[in-house]
């Protein structure tokens, strides 16, 4: 297993969608100042970590997933000033930052896409995943052609105006000369060009990277061993230039990432985790309606704990490319779904807004790329002024539209509110990081799997905590004799005995004593 920095096992992270979360300078869009005025918040509420989306000069058609230049912070957030500056005031307050690492492509406008396209070989000829001809395509996801003067098509990692970096493939066809295998000059010059992208912002003070579909870099790569072997040799490099330096992969097979060195991996919308299951299909697992199936999400999420070696297998609350969980699961479910997520192990991730049950916003158009994602990353509610508190801009000026209901929920009117969802989270934050059973760190063990009620131990040391939980709004038996105590946190009623275990009360989550 990856060694990790001690900080990780306690680490609580806040995703913030930069373009979303407070502008500080009227422009209708938010910027690194307004999140370094925001850190005691974000302290405030437990959370010590930050995820912090791309935020680098970029021609913006994916949001900033299409980076022209990893070195230098786009204008319209600040400057590389700024977020060094924001690095030091999350330092001071004992967070971290992570950045957001986009390594599997660029925007057409990267002046390595540019050099790459020329006729003339250069540096750069071989920096993405070309064709020979204009008339051969890459492969399956697509290709950008008809714009270089080179000969051939280019692959694209995503969308169509992102093209491939070129970390090779794990088994070239030989008939297909362009193919390139892993440790050709290009793929190799890829990675290294990669590795200083990596050194320069570490050097700079942030503390590591989520990085954005890890598992896409080598190509004919099935089983993901290419990829494997690729991050385990930069995390070679971290190890010895920067050992501490955190890696967390977008990629939602931990079984892979964890082996490719990276510390954590996230469970996903996509992948085989089921993940969807528990918060975002026509009958969630967490609704009250009790319709939900969680069994297939049990038994990967097992299989996976059982392969992670000791590496952390992390569940978001939500973030930028899926639903805002609100969309489906009202504030009282959503409280059970927290209780859930802040006794699991792994790091846990709130995505900014999901503290106080923002709403995906229905009905927006497209914004940079964002399309049906749109409504999930609309400006931060902070109060009841003039946008919610997020910018003093004419509304008309604003990234996305906001939230329109009168009662749409925002940061002052539940703060002090012990009932709100943003009060329970807090609790639940402080709870977690009492106990060292439920650290990032402790070990879980599977009581109770049949569906409802669900049942888990966490386990470090001498303490042995038990979560059960239902969020529908019938009782269900928990067929388990042992003795529990007295609860240590609970929603809701607590558990009864009775002849057949325990009658776990509607919508409730407790943790007890084992
Ligand atoms: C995953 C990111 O989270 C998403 O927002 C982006 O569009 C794609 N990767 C492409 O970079």
């Amino acid at each position: 297993m990856q060694t990790r920095p001690n900080w990780l096992n306690t680490a609580i992270f806040y995703e913030i969608y930069p373009q979303s979360f407070n502008d500080t300078n009227a422009d209708g869009i938010g910027d690194i100042q307004g999140i370094i005025e925001k850190l005691d918040y974000i302290k405030g509420l437990g959370c010590n970590a930050l995820w912090i989306n791309p935020c680098f000069q970029s021609p913006f058609g994916d949001a900033g997933y299409d980076v022209e230049d990893y070195l230098t912070v786009a204008p319209r957030y600040g400057t590389n000033e700024d977020l060094a500056k924001l690095f030091q005031e999350a330092h001071k307050r004992d967070m971290h930052v992570l950045l957001d690492l986009v390594p599997g492509h660029t925007a057409v406008t990267h002046k390595w896409f540019k050099e790459s396209m020329k006729a003339e070989k250069n540096e750069y000829t071989d920096r993405y995943v070309w064709t020979d001809s204009i008339w051969e395509e890459p492969g399956n996801m697509g290709c950008i052609r008809g714009i270089s003067d080179r000969d051939g098509s280019c692959a694209v990692n995503f969308f169509s105006h992102q093209p491939a970096l070129n970390y090779g493939f794990y088994q070239p066809d030989p008939e297909k000369k362009w193919q390139q295998s892993m440790d050709a000059p290009g793929p190799v010059a890829t990675r290294e060009a990669m590795k200083d992208v990596m050194r320069f912002w570490l050097k700079a003070g942030c503390d590591g990277f989520r990085v954005d579909m890890a598992g896409s870099l080598v190509k004919h790569d099935e089983e993901g061993r290419g990829t494997i072997q690729l991050w385990q040799n930069v995390r070679e490099f971290l190890d010895k230039e920067f050992p501490a330096a955190v890696l967390v992969s977008e990629w939602g097979e931990p079984d892979k990432s964890l082996e490719g060195g990276f510390h954590m991996d996230f469970l996903l919308h996509f992948g085989p985790s089921h993940y969807n299951d528990l918060f975002r299909c026509d009958e969630p697992w967490f609704s009250g309606r009790g319709k939900g199936d969680i069994t297939a999400f049990w038994e990967k999420y097992q299989e996976s704990y059982r392969k992670s070696c000791g590496g952390l297998i992390c569940i978001p609350s939500g973030n930028h490319d899926m639903d805002r969980m609100a969309r489906r699961l009202d504030r009282e479910e959503m409280k059970i779904a927290f209780a859930f997520l802040l006794t699991m192990p792994g790091a846990p991730f709130i995505y900014y807004g999901d503290e106080i049950g923002m709403r995906y916003v229905e009905g927006v158009t497209s914004v940079e790329g964002g399309y049906g994602r749109t409504g999930s990353r609309s400006p931060m509610q902070w109060d009841d002024s003039l946008n919610a508190g997020f910018s003093t801009a004419s509304p008309a000026r604003l990234y996305i539209p906001q939230d329109s209901a009168e009662d749409r929920p925002n940061v002052a009117a539940q703060i002090d509110d012990p009932d709100s969802l943003y009060s329970e989270v807090k609790r639940l934050i402080a709870f977690r990081q009492s106990h060292a059973a439920l650290r990032n760190d402790g070990e879980i063990g599977f009581l109770q799997m049949n569906n409802y009620p669900l049942a888990y131990m966490r386990k470090s040391g001498e303490e042995s905590l038990a979560v059960v939980i239902n969020p529908s709004r019938e009782s269900k038996v928990w067929e388990c004799h042992a003795q529990l105590g007295q609860p240590l946190y609970n929603i809701e009623e607590t558990l009864v005995r009775t002849d057949g275990g325990w009658l776990v009360p509607p919508c409730s989550a407790g943790v007890y004593q084992l």
